[in-house]
C-alpha cells in the first residue's frame, strides 16, 4: 500500500483506539505525514476508510512500513503493553538503523523501559519511553506527553511531539523529562497522583451526601462553584457532570446506580511500590489504592455489617461545614502533590535523572487527567525554589495550609463522628501534622528496635551510635 516515493515523517503501530487517534492527531498538524500499521491490516483498512482525510501511509506489513518512514525514522508503539510491545520492538529492531528512532507511547513500567532501552542502546537506534496522558480525547486532540530516552532524540521527537501535545498558556505540554526511564516514571507518578485526587473528591462528596444531607445534583451545583476557585480542575470538572447525569432506566442519579466498588489498572500500585522503595512516603496514594481494594471486599463488608453495630447518626452541621470540606479537599490535595513531587525527586536521585520540577508541572496544566489551574502556581514555586524540603514549604502552599488548618481538623473530626470513611483527608492531615512537630513517637520505636534486635540508636545530646544492655544491667554502650 505505500507508495514509492512519499516519505512519512513518524510512524504509529498499532491501531487500536489510542494509536489511532494519536496517528490522526499527528496526521492533522502542518507538515506531518504520518506512516500507519497494525498486526491485522483490517484495523489499519478501517482508519484509512473512516479518515480519508487524514495524510497516512498505510502498510500492510512491517517492511513496508519502515520502508515508507524518511531517515531518521520515528516509529511511535502504541500496541498492547507487554508483550505486544516487546514484538515490535524486535521487529523494528531487525529493520531500523543507528539514529533511528523507537518510542513506546504505552502504559509501561519505568523498570521495563529503563531496561529495554539498554538492550537496544548497543544498536544506535534510541529507545524513547514515553508516558502520554489524556485518555482517547487526549490522544486525538492533544494529550500531555512525558518522553524519556536519550537528548539526541528528543532533537528530532520534541517537534513532532510538540505539534501535537495539548497547550497550555500557550506552551505545548511536552518536555524532555530526562533519560531512559523517567518518561514512564513521571507519567506514573502523575497517575498516582490522579488518584489520589480522586479518592479526595469522593470524600468530599461523601461528606456533603451524608454529613451535609445534599443530593447529588446538589453536590454537582457545589462543585460548580468550587471549580470557579482554586479548586479548579478537570476532574471537578467531569464530576460536575457525573453527579449531574440521571440513569435513564430508573430516573436515579447514575451514582446511585453504579456498583461501588471501583477497579484499578495498576499505575497506582506501581506508584505506591515505588516509593516504598524509595522510601518516600505518599499516603494519599496509598489511601486511593486501599480505598478501592477495601471498596471490592464486597463479602468483607457484608460480614462487618451483618454484625449489627449501629452506625452513629452525622452531628447536624450548619452551612460553614461546606466550606470546610472545599478548605480540607484543597489542604489534603497540596499534600497529595508534594509527596508526588518528594517521589519525583527521590526517583531522579536513584536513577540518575536531572528532572526540572517546574516543567514537569508545567505539562501537566494540559491534556491530562490531572490538569488544573492549581498546577500554574504549583510550577512558580519550583521555579522560585527548585531546592524546596518540600511544597508545603512554598508561601502560596503554607499560606493555603495555614487558611485551612482548623477546617482540615472540623472535617476530620466531624467524619470520624459521623462514621464516613476519610483515609484520604484523615493521612493527608497526619503527614501535615508528623511534619510540624517537635518530637515524633519514632524515638520510642528505636528503643523498641534496640530491645528485641540491638539495632542500636541516636542520641539527642552527642554523637555516636548507642545500645542499651536490656538483657543485662541496663547500661549504656557506644557502637561507634
Ligand atoms: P486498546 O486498549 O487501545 O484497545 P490494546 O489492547 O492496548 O488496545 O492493544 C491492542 C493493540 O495491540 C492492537 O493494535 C493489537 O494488534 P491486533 O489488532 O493485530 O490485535 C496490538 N497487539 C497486541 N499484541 C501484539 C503483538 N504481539 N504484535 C503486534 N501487535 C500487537
Amino acid at each position: 500500500m505505500s507508495s514509492n516515493d512519499a516519505k512519512a515523517n513518524i510512524g504509529v503501530v498499532g491501531m487500536a483506539v489510542m494509536g489511532s487517534n494519536l496517528a490522526r492527531n499527528l496526521a492533522s498538524r502542518e507538515g506531518n505525514t504520518v506512516a500507519i500499521y497494525n498486526r491485522s491490516p483490517e484495523k489499519t483498512h478501517e482508519v484509512v476508510k473512516n479518515h480519508p482525510e487524514a495524510n497516512f501511509i498505510a502498510s500492510d506489513t512491517i517492511d513496508e512500513f519502515v520502508a515508507s518512514l524518511a531517515k531518521p525514522r520515528t516509529a511511535i508503539i502504541m500496541v498492547q503493553a507487554g508483550a505486544g510491545t516487546d514484538a515490535v520492538i524486535e521487529q523494528l529492531k531487525k529493520r531500523f538503523e543507528p539514529g533511528d528512532i523507537i518510542v513506546d507511547g504505552g502504559n509501561a513500567n519505568f523498570h521495563d523501559t529503563i531496561a529495554r532501552e539498554a538492550k537496544i542502546a548497543s544498536t544506535g537506534i534510541h529507545f524513547v519511553g514515553a508516558g502520554i496522558s489524556g485518555g482517547e480525547e487526549g490522544a486525538l486532540k492533544g494529550p500531555s506527553i512525558m518522553p524519556g530516552g536519550t537528548v539526541e532524540s528528543y532533537e528530532t521527537l520534541g517537534p513532532i511531539l510538540a505539534s501535537i501535545a495539548a497547550v497550555a498558556e500557550g506552551e505545548p505540554c511536552v518536555t524532555h523529562v530526562g533519560t531512559d526511564g523517567a518518561g514512564h516514571f513521571v507519567k506514573m507518578i502523575h497517575n498516582g497522583i490522579e488518584y489520589a485526587d480522586m479518592e479526595l473528591i469522593g470524600e468530599a462528596y461523601d461528606l456533603l451526601r451524608n454529613v451535609a444531607g445534599y443530593t447529588p445534583a446538589q453536590i454537582s451545583d457545589l462543585f460548580a462553584t468550587w471549580n470557579e476557585g482554586p479548586l479548579n480542575s478537570y476532574l471537578i470538572e467531569i464530576t460536575i457532570d457525573i453527579l449531574k447525569h440521571v440513569d435513564a432506566e430508573t430516573g436515579k442519579p447514575f451514582v446511585d446506580i453504579v456498583t461501588d466498588q471501583a477497579g484499578s489498572k495498576g499505575t497506582g500500585v506501581w506508584t505506591v511500590q515505588t516509593a516504598l522503595d524509595l522510601g518516600v512516603p505518599v499516603g494519599g496514594v496509598a489511601e486511593a489504592v486501599f480505598g478501592r481494594a477495601v471498596s471490592s471486599k464486597r463479602s468483607q463488608r457484608d460480614a462487618v455489617q451483618a454484625l449489627g453495630i449501629e452506625r452513629p447518626t452525622a452531628p447536624r452541621v450548619d452551612d460553614s461545614f461546606v466550606d470546610d470540606v472545599a478548605k480540607a479537599l484543597y489542604a489534603s490535595k497540596i499534600v497529595a502533590y508534594a509527596q508526588g513531587f518528594d517521589a519525583i525527586i527521590a526517583g531522579a536521585e536513584k536513577y540518575g535523572w536531572n528532572i526540572d520540577k517546574g516543567a514537569v508541572a508545567k505539562i501537566w496544566r494540559g491534556g491530562c487527567i490531572i490538569r488544573a489551574q492549581f498546577l500554574n502556581v504549583l510550577a512558580d514555586a519550583f521555579e522560585t525554589n527548585p531546592n524546596l524540603a518540600t511544597l508545603l514549604e512554598a508561601p502560596y502552599f503554607a499560606q493555603a495550609i495555614r487558611d485551612g488548618e482548623d477546617a482540615w481538623r472540623r472535617v476530620v473530626i466531624t467524619a470520624t463522628q459521623a462514621a464516613v470513611p476519610v483515609p484520604g483527608f484523615a493521612t493527608a492531615l497526619s503527614y501535615f501534622d508528623s511534619l510540624n512537630v517537635d518530637r515524633l513517637p519514632a524515638a520510642l520505636v528505636q528503643g523498641q528496635r534496640d530491645f528485641f534486635g540491638a539495632h542500636t540508636y541516636k542520641r539527642v545530646d552527642k554523637p555516636g551510635t548507642f545500645h542499651t544492655l536490656w538483657s543485662g544491667d541496663r547500661s549504656e554502650v557506644q557502637t561507634d
